[in-house]
């Protein structure tokens, strides 16, 4: 059964680790992500991009994908499917489809209407019990074709969104998503506080993942983040596993071309990787 975000965030902040939210793209990942965190013992959110929902034929597809594999693979481990950067119909449509937790990025808006969408959609997602995280600041980088700069977000309106009851709050404090730039100055840590101190308990999220040096991530977690967003790492290791099997002409020997053959090895990489992750963050058996 797909749970909210609530508990394991609110666990997570507790006890000073981080759950990881691991983007999913296809089948084989969602498979590998399931599969490690419950040979780990941790709770995991899966998160979809709406790109990402839109690849594997909509939510409705993803929700049933998900739901089977929870039954026929056994997982007992506490597991949130979480829409990642959601518009406002997009929540919209993942409250609908049966995702468990949604993500509502109004970082674009002015700050009025970011609160007033956030405020609608978190009335729809405490009455459904699911949870529902917001942004302030945005994050930079590229996500399915919007680029972000990277900003510190505005501790004081962070306190406003956090007060209309969200359940987690994404705000930026100089991350990126996908690789980091050589010349990237870091994570903010002066903002990370000064957004903890006004939003006191509030499970904070750092997004941008990918990239970022282990004793950031430590420092980030015992200030308050909660949760740990990863999708260009597996999105390299898959990749970079499925070319060396290529390079390497195992497509070529036998049935090396037989998909369940190809994909075998981004797969497991995969596994690797969000293992090394769990690992890091601090929930392996936690669930
Ligand atoms: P990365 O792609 O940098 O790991 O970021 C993932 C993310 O933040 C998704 O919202």
């Amino acid at each position: 059964m797909l749970v909210s975000a609530k508990d394991m965030l609110n666990k997570a902040r507790d006890g000073k680790y981080a759950v990881g939210q691991f983007n999913i793209n296809n089948l084989e990942w969602t498979k590998s992500v399931l599969l490690t965190a419950e040979e780990l013992k941790s709770p995991v959110i899966l998160g979809v991009s709406e790109g990402a929902g839109k690849y594997m034929c909509g939510y409705k597809t993803v929700v049933g994908m998900v739901k089977g594999m929870l039954e026929e693979l056994n997982i007992t481990v506490p597991v949130a499917l979480h829409l990642d950067h959601g518009s406002y119909e997009g929540a919209k449509q993942c409250i609908e489809a049966g995702f468990s937790s949604v993500m509502f990025d109004g970082s674009h808006y002015p700050i009025a209407e970011n609160i007033e969408k956030t405020t609608e959609l978190v009335k729809i997602c405490n009455e459904k019990g699911l949870s529902i995280e917001a942004e302030v600041g945005s994050i930079g980088g590229e996500e399915d074709g919007v680029v972000g700069m990277g900003e510190c977000a505005d501790p004081n309106e962070c306190k406003q969104i956090a007060d209309l009851g969200v359940t987690m709050l994404a705000a930026g404090i100089g991350n990126i998503h996908g690789k980091y730039p050589d010349n990237w100055a870091g994570l903010s840590f002066d903002t990370l506080a000064a957004v903890k101190e006004k939003t006191g308990d509030m499970p904070l999220v750092l997004h941008g993942g990918t990239g970022i040096p282990e004793d950031m991530i430590k420092k980030a977690i015992s200030l308050g983040v909660a949760k740990i967003n990863v999708n260009t790492e597996c999105q390299l290791s898959f990749a970079d596993a499925t070319r060396k099997y290529i390079e390497a002409g195992k497509d070529l020997e036998g049935k090396g071309f037989d998909p369940r053959k190809l994909l075998a090895p981004g797969a497991e990489a995969i596994k690797a990787t969000v293992k090394e992750k769990m690992e890091l963050f601090g929930s392996v058996g936690k669930a």
